[in-house]
């Protein structure tokens, strides 16, 4: 029987003064799918991903995340990144003198100390940065800069997808907030997600752009709005939330 990547029961989530932000949410995802989060500005979506990566700024008061069948609710970021959960922005610090390639095997050798496995050796290390950076068309001057500092939007995309790749997780959880993403960056997360999907894996992509989800086909497309999954559909909703906006879904 094939295991579910993961169950989200009857979530409730709140900030610390109380105030409630995801309202009873439930979502299943299998492996080897694809689901796109969409929704109005101040839905929860973001929140709903910070939720699942265990940001401590939230409070979760009822319901289960389920993450290959165990509750991971309790679980420290930290645990939950090493079980395989990846969040974009989950490492958007500045290190000033660590480098992207130092800052990502640090991060990969953690992953598999905590898995119980040695150190990659260098030289696998070294072909596996080669061969997901040639595939994102990054190049080795970029590799050697220090993490995000002065990076461009774009830039910042580009290494957060790198670093997807190279950790592998089972589970992606991509926030595409950023308005400011161009054509291209469009297309490095488009890319990198179409490279990086397999069978085993699974992505959850939220974003505000229909013509995203032209380049990734999602098997399911949701609708966000007051803390709670008001629609599911395929990619034909996303289509038809280009043409109708929000309205017609919310009471
Ligand atoms: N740490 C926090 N402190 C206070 N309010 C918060 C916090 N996190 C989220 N909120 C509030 O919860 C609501 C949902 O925010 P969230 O960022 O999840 O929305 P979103 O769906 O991602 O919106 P957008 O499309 O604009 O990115 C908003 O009203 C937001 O102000
Ligand atoms: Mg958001």
């Amino acid at each position: 029987m094939k295991i579910i990547m993961l169950a989200i029961n009857n979530l409730h989530a709140q900030i610390e003064d109380g105030v409630e932000i995801l309202k009873g949410i439930n979502l299943q995802i299998n492996p080897g799918e694809v689901h796109a989060i969409m929704g109005p500005n101040g839905a929860g979506k973001s929140t709903l991903s910070s939720v699942i990566a265990g940001k401590e700024d939230y409070e979760v008061t009822e319901g289960e995340i389920l993450f290959r069948g165990e509750n991971i609710v309790e679980d420290a970021p930290e645990e939950r990144a090493h079980k395989g959960v990846f969040m974009s922005f989950q490492y958007p610090v500045e290190i000033p003198g660590v480098s992207v390639t130092n800052f990502i095997k640090a991060a990969l050798n953690e992953t598999r100390k905590a898995n119980g496995l040695e150190d990659m050796p260098a030289k696998e290390m070294l072909a596996l940065i080669r061969e997901n950076s040639e595939k994102l068309g990054i190049k080795r001057d970029f590799l050697s800069r220090s993490l995000n500092e002065g990076f461009s939007g774009g830039e910042k995309k580009r290494n957060e997808i790198f670093q997807m790749m190279m950790l592998n997780p089972k589970l992606a959880i991509l926030d595409e907030t950023d308005s400011g993403l161009d054509i291209d960056a469009l297309r490095i997360v488009a890319d990198g997600v179409n490279s990086f999907r397999n069978e085993n894996n699974a992505v959850l992509l939220i974003t505000h752009y229909q013509r995203l989800l032209d380049y990734i086909q999602p098997d399911f497309v949701h609708v966000l709005a007051g803390g709670k999954i008001i629609k599911t559909g395929d990619k034909n909703l996303a289509l038809e939330l280009e043409e109708r906006g929000y309205d017609w879904l919310l009471n």
